[in-house]
């Protein structure tokens, strides 16, 4: 078996660091095809992944979609406004649908939390979630692991510090199941109204003073404020959260030196984060894009190709790339 216990990637919840472990390794052969001029491998060659996008993306559909024409699958992208949803067509009869067209594997994202379970409970295909309502982005949350412990190592005992909007961000508790799983030490901050209650329950400790949240911090996690998601305003403006809890240069020098500064994007500049700190050398911002791809790529191989017994045959399949390039 390829050491993953589900043959679906719905979420960080309940995966075992083993299992992450898997996936990062696999991510990390991978990486170094996207470095290639030739950036493709044919380890899926024969898959039919749909990409069903139901709410706005850019990095995470551009990077789905990369990966998998990057391991040769064949490849559809759906979204709302142009398929039969836009009629009323159910999100069980689209994807049924897919399903008699014999595909493989669907990815996700759906502004319901819990959508992506549902098409697992009914398809055969691979189910993904790359993201759904505020529940978990659990791809997201392993690139941003792949990202850390490519910076900071062993990510025991390690400080992580997520600062926002932590209540309706499905990558905070992607990063929150991860981060605890394998040891990390993860803290939140930010308005009370954005702080989930009992959030201490899933292993993270609450700092509501700015300052004692990152100034021990080996990384600090900044997220965008989900205007989108809030029903009512959680804090007076958008000038005010930048005053209080933005990430800027006054509050960079409060951090240690070498603590790194994530954010998942999009971001909103001048918010959360200033325009000089989200470009400064501080900042893994693009890493974390970059390795998104790799993540992403390990994923889809390890769900296509559950049942082979070696990591992924990188050496192999240039071999084969360059077969096939003097047939073609
Ligand atoms: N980080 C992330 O999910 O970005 P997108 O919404 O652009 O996919």
């Amino acid at each position: 078996m390829n050491g993953l216990k589900s043959k679906h990637l719905l979420g960080l919840e309940g995966m075992t660091a083993e299992e992450m472990g898997v996936i990062l390794d696999t991510a990390a052969s991978f990486r170094e095809i996207s470095e290639r001029p030739v950036k493709k491998v044919p380890a899926l060659r024969g898959k039919t992944i749909v990409n069903l996008f139901f709410e706005a993306s850019t990095r995470t559909r551009a990077s789905f979609e990369l990966a998998e024409k990057r391991l040769s699958a064949d490849t559809v992208n759906i979204s709302k406004s142009g398929s039969s949803v836009a009629k009323g067509e159910s999100l069980r009869d689209t994807a049924e649908n897919l399903q008699a067209m014999k595909i493989d594997v669907i990815v996700i994202r759906h502004g319901a939390a819990g959508a992506p379970h549902f098409l697992a409970s009914l398809l055969e295909a691979s189910v993904v979630n790359a993201g759904d309502g505020a529940h978990e982005h659990p791809t997201q949350g392993l690139l941003d692991i792949f990202t850390l412990k490519g910076r900071l190592g062993d990510l025991k005992g390690k400080k992580v510090t997520i600062i926002g909007d932590i209540a309706h961000s499905r990558v905070a508790r992607s990063n929150i199941f991860g981060l605890t799983t394998l040891g990390a030490e993860v803290t939140v901050c930010g308005p009370p109204t954005m702080i989930p209650p009992r959030i201490e329950e899933l292993g993270v400790k609450v700092e509501m003073d700015l300052r004692r949240a990152i100034e021990d911090a080996d990384a600090v996690n900044v997220l965008r404020i989900q205007l989108e998601r809030q029903k009512v305003n959680l804090f007076p403006s958008l000038d005010e959260y930048a005053v209080v809890y933005g990430i800027n240069r006054k509050r960079v020098a409060m951090m240690k030196p070498d603590c790194i500064i994530m954010h998942p994007g999009p971001i909103n500049r001048g918010v959360e984060i200033t325009q000089d700190v989200a470009d400064s050398d501080r900042a893994v911002i693009l890493e974390q894009v970059t390795n998104g791809v790799a993540v992403r790529m390990a994923v889809l191989y390890l769900l296509c190709e559950g049942v082979q017994k070696e990591p992924p045959p990188v050496d192999a399949a240039v071999e084969e790339e360059k077969t096939d390039s003097k047939v073609t």
